[in-house]
């Protein structure tokens, strides 16, 4: 008879022995995972506090906000928010609540919660979509502009869920400025890369609001932080957290964010200059084999992200499918993401077989042999880096 640990020991196991390139996913050192399964997994804290018992749990709370001022350079944090999606949520509700929103396309990589009937439909606001590359998945800037100048949204969310190149921060932020406008970047993929200092500075280049999912590029638990440098946008975003957005706010959460922010500060830069590095000879190498990869002209990515050309929804289906049968698991944006290899230590040459493996596979070749290659290939990246 099946019990619940042999389920999860099964998935553990099948995780192990395939290649993750889920752009959204990671890995977490043995000390995050070891952090998510205290005592504090059971309790509750709040602020102003109402429970006894929480003392150490402030300290650590304290200490997550402390780290996050140092590692992103900002003034202040809001940890309360459960997810990269809660967070927009809080964000947009604050902000654009029966008002005028501004974002990414997400036909063009927008993140999907900001289609109409999502987000905007939660709050009442109505969705204007910023014009977007389908090449480059950046938003087209004049075009931005214009749209910007006519709507004057109250809310503009740069940032995407297909994010190659940094987004124009600088050069909108200017324009939203001037009719009194908030600009956020919803940096939940490029968490890591801003905390490595290698991509782009959002708060630097104008964004009033920095919020993200920590899980993704940045190698913590799921959750999301949200960071400002301006106060009276702290103190309205925290007024809507408590019994409004949440209640309990998972403390093991933030004690694991505490565990992975020590490390980012440690090992960030590194970590991020190799998982862009490694995305950037991955989009060599599958374009070297024929594989149709998006932004040819401009070297694939300057992110942890490729993505497959590939514009029929149903063939991207396919080839998801197809890639796991070789063990090689994908989403069905075929966007792959070097996070979760690079930290598992491959390097350049890794990235070359990788390549190969998802050209064979796509040429056709018998998934159960790929998947044996993939399963010998796992087997010497075991150990986690960087951490
Ligand atoms: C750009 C972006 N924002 C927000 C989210 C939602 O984050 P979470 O899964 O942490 O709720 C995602 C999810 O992948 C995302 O890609």
């Amino acid at each position: 008879m099946t019990d619940a640990w042999s389920i999860i020991r099964e998935h553990e196991k099948y995780r192990r022995t395939t290649l993750n390139l889920i752009p959204s996913e990671n890995i977490l050192s043995r000390r995050v995972l070891q952090a998510l399964s205290t005592d504090l997994a059971g309790r509750y804290a709040a602020r102003p506090e109402f429970y006894a018992g929480t003392r150490y749990f402030h300290e650590l709370w304290n200490y997550s906000e402390e780290l996050t001022r140092k590692l992103f350079n900002v003034e202040y944090v809001v940890l309360e928010a459960l997810s990269g999606h809660i967070a927009a949520i809080l964000v947009s509700y604050t902000f654009a609540k029966n008002k005028v929103l501004a974002a990414v396309e997400p036909s063009s990589g927008g993140y999907p919660g900001y289609c109409e009937d999502k987000i905007p439909d939660l709050i009442g606001a109505r969705l204007v979509k910023l014009p977007t590359s389908r090449e480059y998945l950046t938003p087209l800037v004049d075009a931005s502009i214009e749209i910007i100048e006519k709507e004057k949204p109250e809310l503009v969310v740069l940032g995407g869920s297909m994010i190659l190149f940094p987004h124009p921060v600088r050069e909108l932020s200017e324009i939203v400025h001037e009719y009194g406008g908030i600009l956020a970047y919803d940096a939940s993929h490029v968490l890591g890369l801003i905390a490595g200092k290698t991509f782009q500075d959002p708060i630097r280049e104008g964004a009033d609001i920095v919020y993200a999912s920590t899980h993704k590029t940045f190698p913590g638990p799921q959750g999301a932080v949200i960071m400002t440098n301006n106060p009276e946008i702290y103190k309205i975003l925290s007024s809507n957290t408590f019994h409004k957005l949440v209640d309990n706010i998972h403390l093991n959460r933030i004690a694991a964010y505490a565990v992975s922010l020590e490390e980012m500060l440690r090992w960030g830069e590194k970590y991020a200059r190799k998982m862009i590095e490694n995305a950037k000879s991955l989009g060599a190498s599958l374009d070297k084999l024929g594989v149709p990869v998006k932004a040819r002209d401009r070297g694939y990515t300057e992110s942890h992200q490729i993505i497959l050309d590939i514009p029929d929804e149903e063939a991207r289906i396919n080839v998801r499918n197809r890639l796991e049968e070789g063990g090689i698991i994908a989403d069905a944006g075929v966007r792959f993401g070097t996070n979760e290899v690079t930290r598992r230590g491959m390097g350049k040459r890794e990235m070359e077989k990788i390549a190969k493996l998802i050209y064979r596979l796509l040429e056709g070749e018998d998934p159960a042999k790929i998947k044996k290659e993939v399963k010998i290939l796992t087997k010497k990246f075991q150990n986690i880096k960087y951490c």
